[in-house]
């Protein structure tokens, strides 16, 4: 941390990347639609909107930063933060705009409450939201939320690391109860415990055996379409770090066959 501003590791920046890239074909599509859509762009976890680069020294623009760069511009903007700093932070890169509106405290009531109601199919307005925490802050009805809306693309940040260390223990029985109450929360009941472990049987007694990693992101894969019923849901993209391991993997879920076709050949891009 540099002051107001946060150190981001190689992985992040290649996200902000790859977020930059997608909304600008977002904003030209929608732009350019015979009938006047009202695109929005929702930032739940917004940060400062600068950061610092570990790789260079130098800061570097965060999500909402680039957000406001992208042309033709989107029609309104909502930043969220919980943090105090952050949000006066995002004051400044706003400089008054009349077309950002900036929020401060839990993303979870304020998107489910205010912002993503909103979003309403018949006043044409459509909405891409990054959905983007450190670990396992977001709830699933923000999820559901969004896609009940059917006027909604996210972006999610799918919090591997926090999971790994603080929830999918090898000893299941050792996970402490609000770790648990983080998950259920995330998942949106307790059925990732089915699809993280497996039992082994033994001869005197069975025992529940971690899956791989995969295993997990895989299966939320499949909840995003099964029980949050969004249309498409890329394959995920491991983001790692310079030691190979996968801090979190990147979700792209939308109603929109034009949306995943342009998500999935910007993951490609990256899948290396
Ligand atoms: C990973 S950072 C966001 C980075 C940003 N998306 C970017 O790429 O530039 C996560 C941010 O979420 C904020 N945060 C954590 N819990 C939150 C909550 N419940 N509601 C809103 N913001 C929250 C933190 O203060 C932090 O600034």
């Amino acid at each position: 941390m540099t002051g107001f501003y946060e150190d981001i590791g190689p992985w992040s920046e290649i996200k902000l990347e790859i977020i930059k890239k997608y909304s600008q074909a977002y904003s030209q599509i929608l732009s350019t639609q015979q009938v006047p859509l009202k695109h929005v762009y929702i930032d739940a976890f917004a940060g400062a909107g600068t950061h610092i680069s570990r790789k260079t020294g130098e800061t570097v623009p965060g999500s909402p930063q680039n957000a406001l760069y992208v042309l033709p511009p989107f029609k309104k903007y909502y930043f969220i933060d919980i943090k105090k700093l952050k949000i006066r932070e995002l004051e400044k890169i706003s400089q008054d705009r009349k077309d950002v509106f900036i929020y401060h405290g839990d993303c979870n009531r304020i998107l489910i409450e205010d912002i993503l109601p909103k979003i309403r199919y018949e006043d044409y307005y459509r909405a891409l939201c990054l959905l983007d925490p450190y670990g396992l802050h977001l709830e699933w009805e923000v999820i559901k939320k969004a896609s009940d809306m059917k006027t909604i693309e996210i972006f999610l940040n799918f919090p591997l690391f926090d999971i790994n260390r603080n929830v999918l223990w090898c000893d299941p029985e050792k996970t402490d109860k609000k770790n648990i109450e983080r998950m259920n929360r995330f998942w949106g009941d307790n059925s990732w415990r089915e699809e993280a472990y497996q039992t082994q049987y033994g001869l005197f007694e069975d025992k529940d055996i971690k899956k791989h990693n995969y295993a997990i992101t895989k299966a939320f894969q499949k909840r995003l379409k099964e029980i949050g019923d969004f249309k498409f849901v890329i394959d995920p993209l491991p983001m790692k770090n310079s030691r190979n391991a996968v801090i979190y993997y990147l979700f792209f879920a939308t109603h929109n066959q034009t949306g995943a076709n342009i998500a999935r050949d910007i993951f490609k891009q990256y899948r290396r």
